[in-house]
């Protein structure tokens, strides 16, 4: 076990679900993005999520469980189009936007239907974001627990979300008591978010599992609404997201941005050829122009160019097709806003 400060890192799930069982938050493996998790069902717990990411409480959290029969216990009125696509992609990188089912209808605080799952989680929202992460070591954790995991990305809020258990403690060394090590993060693009909606399914966040992917298993064409992290579902306004500190811009091929210099900007290409950009300033997002390679390095990729020395990021956008839409979205957010 390594310690750093008042936070170690460690492969013990023994020791994750203790930390877990106290109320005291661990970051965790995912295959799409290391989350920053507390018992979903214990909002003192779930408050120090918000405190240790700086994050507006107005910003809802993703809960975790091993499988769906777990998940059912939570919700209800399940739609057809969710029991298929969790058929076909879960465990993995996909999140479900389901209705949280109410206990006992009599129970809550002046009546109020009451859900084991705290409004703070939800933001006060009558749908819950559920999801099966497919990581082994957390996929073992989940089953040890007898309540989800609420994790969002283990970030301070606004910054490159890690895929890495390093990343996780250049961001939160000191705040958190644990982080379980399970390597680097096989996806790298946080999981897809669907809704339902009167027979329709709606993707509020690209990410690990292609729309294109979505809409063969359905057989149909899905809506396509995102934005649920620059508008929650409270009232509020989200500005940048996965923003690096130097500012990263998209290059439309033909001009660039106002300060340019080729001694001090960077590049992160994707097979791209990049003559001319010094070898310290270049960055591979995928040699083979691999979207699956790219979306599983650009988070670390961004966060080595956010740290080489240059004055300023240049990347352009994928092809807007399978995981290329999920990153250009990513790229996209983080595109600096004066
Ligand atoms: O892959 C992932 O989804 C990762 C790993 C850790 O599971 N988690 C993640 O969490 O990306 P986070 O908090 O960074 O992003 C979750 C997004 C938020 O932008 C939030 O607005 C949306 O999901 N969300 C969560 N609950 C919601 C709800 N009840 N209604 C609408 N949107 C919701
Ligand atoms: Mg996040």
């Amino acid at each position: 076990m390594k310690i750093i400060g008042k936070t170690s890192i460690g492969t013990d799930l023994e020791v994750t679900k203790e930390f877990l069982v106290q109320g005291q938050l661990v970051a965790i493996p995912t295959e799409t993005v290391y989350g920053l998790a507390a018992n979903a069902l214990n909002e003192d717990a779930v408050l120090e999520i918000f405190k240790a990411k700086n994050r507006p409480h107005f910003n809802p959290l993703i809960i975790h469980l091993p499988d769906w029969e777990s998940v059912k216990t939570y919700v209800r009125n399940i739609p057809s189009e969710a029991e298929i696509l969790a058929k076909a992609f879960s465990p993995g990188p996909i999140t479900f936007l389901l209705e949280k089912k109410i206990s006992n209808p009599n129970e809550g605080v002046n009546h109020h239907p009451s859900s084991p799952i705290p409004d703070l989680v939800t933001a006060g929202s009558p749908k819950v974001a559920v999801r099966m992460p497919a990581h082994t070591l957390t996929r073992q954790l989940l089953k040890m627990l007898d309540f989800p995991l609420a994790a969002p990305s283990a970030n301070p809020f606004g910054y490159v979300s890690p895929t890495t258990a390093q990343h996780v403690l250049e961001g939160l060394a000191g705040k958190i008591p644990y982080i379980l090590e399970g390597g680097p993060c096989q996806i790298g693009l946080e999981s897809t978010i669907v809704d339902f909606d009167n027979q329709q399914v709606i993707i509020r966040r690209k990410g690990g599992v292609a729309v294109e992917a979505i809409e063969a298993v359905l057989g149909k064409k899905v809506l396509v609404q995102t934005g649920v992290e620059e508008h929650p579902v409270a009232p509020g306004q989200l500005k940048s997201h996965y923003a690096t500190a130097t500012p990263l811009y998209l290059m439309d091929g033909v001009s660039f941005p106002t300060g340019y210099s080729p001694e001090t900007a960077c590049v992160i290409a994707f097979g791209n050829n990049m003559d001319g950009i010094m070898a310290k300033f270049r960055f591979q997002l995928s040699a083979e122009a691999d979207v699956d390679e790219a979306a599983k390095q650009l988070f670390a990729t961004m966060r080595a160019a956010d740290n080489c020395g240059a004055k300023m990021i240049l990347v352009k956008a994928l092809p807007e097709e399978g995981l290329g839409q999920a990153i250009n979205d990513r790229l996209r957010r983080a595109v600096f806003e004066p």
